[in-house]
């Protein structure tokens, strides 16, 4: 069988598919990149070139389209990925989107179109769902070891202000210096949706100040939100993301279910029973369980594994393999998971009075959110621009911005993720 010719667009984030992901994969090889900023387009041709490897590298879409390539990995800025998909899915190229789905409601619903009219495969990379011990922390719950759940709860924290200038190059419309604080919420829900099966159908917000380090770089938004969602059981789900704030790195998740509660972190899974006499049993380990993992003897790290698994599951769903389709994350479970973020901010701009959380699914449902454009971005049009933070649009001088930017200069750019 030819191995699947993969396309990237977007060469920061996404070559760590070509760099550490796809090299010696037995279905799949890279074919296509397409990076539109200049310096970074070179360092990929020389990366291809020095490597060997045929790689036709471009920096417009409609060629990385053209290139033959029989599936896309959707890398480009975060709030832009569902336009791109959509021309992908209409050109019947399958589709790998990296976090977030959609900017919008309106894009929501046209993403959902395509990905019924094009009959093509469609998985969200909401990598945080496909850590060991997340991952084997769905297995305990369908084992029913704890019951049903009653309350999720997330957190992910991500001190992203140290290296602002490499990930927004000083760029003052750059998606991370605006988009609202509860945006980036995929990573705190994801892994609490994919292990129950439930969705949201509620959610209020809360929102974080602007901090003044991130004020320093430029961000506009909010540092951090807390959003309350109604579970579709009537559980109660919480979430808690953040760029901003001075801790250590934090990825966990908890599932309290009416036996007992599952626990999460990149370093272990953690069940907790009681018996009859309320005591408890305690089950810690470190997770192994993985129904596909490619190339499991490669130790890559906790991040690029999870990129792995999820990767070689949207291969193997477009293989007809049933494990792929299965725990490959689609186009309605990636909006259940990313909605809450959108419409948390609308509930963080009015006091926090609760937004429904609508089911995509439904194409009726839909209809109802179809003119539905509202978003911080400065490009979109009144009467739908939001403003950045709940406290308004800050003004920053444009001076802020040369400072990233002469930070940036003073490193060498090199593709992969900072
Ligand atoms: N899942 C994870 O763990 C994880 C980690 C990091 C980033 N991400 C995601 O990866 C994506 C990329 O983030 P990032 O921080 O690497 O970079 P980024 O958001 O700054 O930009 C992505 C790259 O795409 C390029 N680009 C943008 N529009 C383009 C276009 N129309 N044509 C060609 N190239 C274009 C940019 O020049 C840039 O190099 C985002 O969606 C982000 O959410 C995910």
């Amino acid at each position: 069988m030819s191995k699947l010719k993969i396309g990237i667009l977007g060469a920061s984030r996404g070559m760590d598919f070509a760099m550490r992901i796809l090299p010696g994969w037995e279905y799949a090889e890279i074919a296509a990149v397409c990076e539109s900023y200049p310096p970074l387009l070179e360092k990929c041709i020389q990366f291809f070139q020095e490597r060997g490897q045929s790689v036709f590298c471009t920096s417009s879409f409609d060629d990385l389209l053209e290139a033959g390539i029989d599936a896309v990995i959707i890398a480009n800025y975060a709030n832009e990925h569902a336009p791109y998909a959509i021309r992908a899915l209409d050109r019947r190229i399958h589709v790998y989107s990296e976090v977030q789905p959609v900017q919008t409601l309106a894009e929501a619903c046209l993403l959902c179109d395509a990905v019924e009219r094009s009959g093509k495969v469609y998985a969200y990379g909401e990598n945080y769902c496909y850590f060991d011990n997340t991952f084997a922390m769905r297995r305990h719950y369908e084992d029913g070891e704890i019951g049903e759940a009653v309350c999720l709860e997330g957190t992910f924290c991500n001190d992203c202000s140290p290296k602002w200038h490499l990930l927004t190059r000083g760029i003052r419309d750059h998606w991370r210096n605006y988009v609202p604080s509860s945006f980036y919420c995929t990573h705190s829900i994801g892994p609490l949706l994919f292990s129950t099966g439930l969705r949201p159908v509620r959610v209020h917000g809360l929102e974080a100040p602007r901090l003044t380090h991130m004020a320093e770089k430029g961000a506009r938004c909010g540092s951090g939100a807390s959003l309350s969602m109604d579970m579709s059981n009537g559980g109660m789900g919480r979430s808690l993301n953040t760029n901003g704030f001075k801790h250590p790195y934090i990825a966990s998740y908890r599932l309290f279910g009416e036996n007992g509660t599952i626990e999460a972190t990149p370093d272990s899974v953690t069940v907790y029973r009681y018996d009859r006499e309320f005591r408890y049993d305690v089950k810690s380990e470190k997770a192994s369980f993985m129904p596909f993992r490619h190339r499991p003897e490669l130790d890559l790290g906790p991040v690029s594994n999870s990129d792995a698994t999820g990767f070689g599951l949207f291969v193997a769903k477009i293989l007809g393999d049933p494990v792929g389709e299965r725990y490959s994350i689609d186009v309605y479970r990636a909006l259940d998971m990313a909605l809450p973020g959108l419409l948390g901010y609308r509930s963080i701009l009015k006091d926090g009075i609760p937004f429904e959380v609508p089911d995509l699914r439904d194409p009726a449902v839909r209809d109802r959110y179809r003119e539905d454009r509202y978003a911080t971005d400065p490009r979109t049009p009144e009467p739908w621009r939001l403003p950045t933070s709940k406290s308004g649009t800050p003004e920053v001088d444009e001076s802020v911005y040369e400072a990233v930017r002469e930070d940036l200069a003073r490193v060498d750019l090199t593709p992969g993720m900072k």
